[in-house]
């Protein structure tokens, strides 16, 4: 099977992590009769230094042509007094709205290797796997009016009745496949626009009568996730909720530099890792691919549809963390402090190790 991916590798470290991810498609895809076709575009503060646009047409037509987008990270010093339309992460926001990804999926898992490793204490932590499914293409991040003067700064929160309708039922569907349990998290204490949200989900959940459906605030959200994560299964949201919600969720894993992310709409998908561009350790060979190449997995999951080359990836990931290999963001006493290549180098070693050892028949 052919597969045409269009690679995004925008600013900061989103290069290096790119390049791991695509070593390991090629590889996975190679073990289970895929050819993948790749088309690399810039975006972001690159695509703004080339034509002083940070997302032109010409990659968003690579990207409608395209089975599938990869994307590095966005953003940097450099481009943050830029006025807004020309900031790299409006690029992505654009992106994200062309393409109808209106479903962010991100998953906070513990790996075994890197339960001591959090912030967190290890008995909260043991157990925890979720999923944020943020919606991506509306709320405050779209709704009009907005702008500024000398004297006020506006934006407004908005959902109409499809919107929430249709990142409903993706959570009670991603639901059915898990524990089924969804958490609705809003501020329907304070905003209408949340009982609204609130209203519409409800209605939805009546036609997935198998799936516990809990509301929470999103203040109380934001202190259980800390508090005692491991009763998440689903937690449902709104666009700025989530991305907030999913950083918190970032520390489960230990490092923001662990957590991968699917973005997906009725036709097209774009996969990247949540961290940012961290342009303080940029082109240093000192990121950690690992984000990148989970979401590698998630595309063989979500896109693909191959959950055993999924799984694959997922153990190559358990494995070289079992090894005791961590680039600096994950770091603790005792383990190798290793770069990105390294690191990216023994998740193919332990890939193809794995794959030895389980043939998978294609
Ligand atoms: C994220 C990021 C983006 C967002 C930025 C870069 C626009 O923080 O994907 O979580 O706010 O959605
Ligand atoms: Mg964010």
């Amino acid at each position: 099977m052919n597969y045409k991916v269009v690679l995004l590798p925008g600013d900061g470290i989103g290069p290096e992590v790119t390049n791991a991810a695509v070593q390991v498609l090629k590889n996975v895809g190679s073990k289970f009769q895929i050819d993948f076709e790749f088309d690399e575009k810039l975006i972001g503060g690159a695509s703004y230094e080339a034509f002083g646009n940070p997302l032109t047409d010409e990659t968003l037509d690579a990207c409608y042509k395209a089975d599938v987008v990869f994307l590095g990270a966005v953003g940097g010093y450099k481009w943050e007094s830029l006025p807004h339309e020309l900031k790299p992460e409006a690029a992505l926001l654009k992106l994200r709205k062309s393409l109808g990804l209106y479903a962010n999926v991100r998953p906070a898992k513990v790996y075994k290797a890197l339960v001591d490793g959090s912030t967190l204490k290890s008995d909260v932590l043991e157990g925890t796997d979720f999923i944020v499914l943020r919606e991506l293409t509306g709320g405050i991040y779209f709704g009009q009016p907005r702008g500024y003067d000398e004297s006020r700064g506006w934006n407004t929160m908005v959902y109409d009745k499809n919107e929430v309708k249709r990142i409903a039922q993706k959570a009670f569907e991603l639901a059915r496949l898990r524990n089924k349990q969804v958490t609705s998290v809003d501020k329907a204490n304070v905003l209408e626009v949340s009982q609204f949200w609130r209203t519409i989900v409800h209605e939805v959940q009546k036609d997935f009568p198998d799936v516990e459906l809990k509301d929470m605030y999103v203040d109380n959200a934001a202190m259980q996730i800390v508090r005692s994560p491991k009763q998440f299964d689903i937690i449902l949201t709104s666009n700025l909720f989530g991305d907030i919600l999913s950083d918190i969720a970032g520390m489960i894993t230990g490092s923001l530099g662990m957590l991968p992310s699917a973005s997906l709409g009725n036709k097209y998908a774009l996969y990247e890792p949540v961290h940012g561009s961290a342009p303080d350790i940029a082109g240093q060979n000192k990121a950690n691919p690992l984000a990148a190449i989970a979401s590698v997995a998630m595309m063989f999951h979500y896109s693909l549809k191959i959950p055993k080359a999924a799984e694959l990836v997922e153990e190559a990931i358990e494995k070289t963390l079992a090894q005791g290999l961590r680039t600096a963001d994950i770091f603790s006493e005792g383990c190798k402090l290793v770069s990105t290549d390294e690191m990216t180098e023994t998740i193919l070693k332990n890939i193809n190790t794995i794959f030895v050892e389980n043939p998978v028949v294609v």
